[in-house]
């Protein structure tokens, strides 16, 4: 048998570029090559990438020129630069990062075997070509680094909100949805392979529309039907499509996860407007209203960008205002980063000192640490069923895994393994993690 060349993939960047990175290691695999977690072994190295923040950015810059020790060990080896940074600098990345013999963006992994045979020539390689309709619908991704337990999905690709921020409608392209029939097929796959939990991806995951006119509630409760003991989650939702609709099937289905990720941006009206975000604040409100009225109980987590153009001391206490009023069980919260190409960058200027961002966003990351404390303490006493992912990383003798409201618990191992569903009862808590004990012995569940 022929030996396999081996491949060493690096991702950068939010779910949808790890699962994009599977699609490409499956794609890869079809080609002759295998993957492998040692790069000094690789004659091949991609780097899938993001372009979000400026940090992102300098981070992958970096990891180039560690790369550049590699090649000089081995001058047949192939550097290729995957994803959104691939996109938004196109040729002119190889002119900057020499090392550089291969640039792919989103939407062009299935020209990737074509592109290395010309780089393996001697050729430079390029393909950054945005799709309409490309979807990988049919190609069955190379699950890597996984726990066997939660796996992601991707049912849309792009978006077309255009947030004035932001850069990902221009390296992601335009908004399609893929097939929902090859999405249950994929779940159910999964599930019979051992999986428990699958996560639907997007950029904008609840404006799915396929083709058939099948919408993002249909899609979840089609999913959700698999089996009761297989839990759905998805990410991420934009305020302005979570309909009541979807509230109502999540309630209907329990195996669809009680946690939903509504990034918010900024508490101020003012703020929301020059971002294109779409809604306004009261609008938003409604929004959380709605989950605690249909869905009780639900986890509800954000976003947030700090020291955007012209934000000013109040816009800035709006978003604390709103952040203690929604109480988030968590957040991801960022410095503005001003991206080449967005419609911000074009309009508004980067005018918030450095300084005054980084003032702001402790105060942000100081509440939130309190809200999230403040959750978890509030579930000390309480019993979740948890679905365990693992092995406790400090001691094998626990094992860790999360609640419906996407927490993380860490209890004694008795005789649970990863896959299974566990009833924890929480002693205690950290504001990261809840801590408890097993209340039944397990079962055997199917
Ligand atoms: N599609 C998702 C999020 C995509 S990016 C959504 O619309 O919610 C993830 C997060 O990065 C965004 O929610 C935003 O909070 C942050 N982000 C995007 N562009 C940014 C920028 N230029 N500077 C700082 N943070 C940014
Ligand atoms: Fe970016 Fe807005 Fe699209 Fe999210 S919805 S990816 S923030 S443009
Ligand atoms: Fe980054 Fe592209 Fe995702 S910019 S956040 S990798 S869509």
């Amino acid at each position: 048998m022929e030996t396999r060349r081996k491949l060493f993939i690096e991702t950068y960047g939010c779910q949808m570029n790890f699962s994009d990175s599977q699609i490409v290691g499956s794609i890869m695999t079809d080609n002759n090559f295998e993957t492998t977690n040692n790069i000094a072994e690789a004659d091949l190295i991609f780097v899938n990438t993001c372009s979000i923040r400026d940090n992102a950015e300098k981070r992958v810059r970096a990891r180039l020129q560690e790369y550049k020790r590699y090649k000089k060990l081995k001058p047949g080896l192939i550097i290729g630069v995957l994803g959104c940074m691939a996109e938004r600098l196109k040729s002119q990345l190889m002119e900057e990062e020499k090392m550089v013999d291969v640039i792919v963006g989103p939407d062009a992994y299935r020209d990737l075997p074509r592109l290395l045979e010309l780089a393996e020539g001697g050729q430079k390689a390029i393909n950054v070509i945005l799709s309409a309709d490309e979807t990988y619908a049919d190609i069955n991704p190379v699950r890597l680094d996984s726990n066997g337990v939660s796996a992601f999905i991707s049912i849309m690709r792009g978006c077309e909100n255009f947030c004035s921020y932001c850069v990902v409608p221009f390296t992601r392209g335009k908004e399609r949805s893929r097939d929902p029939e090859t999405i249950v097929n994929e779940a159910i796959d999964l599930f019979n392979t051992g999986y428990r939990e699958v996560t639907l991806l997007g950029q904008n995951v609840n404006s799915y529309k396929s083709d058939d006119g099948t919408g993002f509630a249909r899609l979840i409760e089609r999913v959700a039907l698999i089996n009761p003991k297989l839990r759905v989650r998805f990410a991420t939702s934009h305020p302005k499509d979570l309909s009541e609709e979807l509230l109502k099937i999540m309630a209907a289905y329990p195996n669809i996860c009680r946690s939903i990720h509504l990034p918010v941006q900024s508490g101020s009206d003012r703020m929301l407007k020059l971002m294109n975000r779409k809604y306004d604040r009261q609008w938003y409100m409604g929004r959380i209203e709605a989950i605690r009225s249909i869905l009780p109980g639900c986890a509800l987590s954000t976003d947030i960008i700090t020291g955007f153009s012209s934000e000013s001391e109040q816009d800035h206490q709006d978003t604390l205002g709103l952040m203690k009023w929604a109480a988030y069980d968590y957040a991801f919260m960022f410095k503005y980063s001003e991206r080449p190409g967005t419609i911000a960058e074009k309009k508004y200027k980067d005018d918030i000192s450095e300084e005054v961002k980084s003032q702001r966003l402790k105060e942000i990351i100081d509440l939130q640490q309190e809200l999230s404390y403040r959750s978890n303490l509030a579930d000390v006493g309480k019993t979740f069923e948890v679905l365990i992912e693992s092995f406790s990383k400090k001691s094998g003798k626990e094992l860790s895994g999360r609640t419906s409201q996407n927490k993380v618990v860490v209890f004694p191992k008795q005789d649970f393994k990863p896959g299974d569903y566990a009833e924890v009862k929480i002693t205690a808590c950290t504001s990261a993690t809840l801590r408890g004990e097993a209340v039944i012995k397990p079962l055997n569940l199917l």
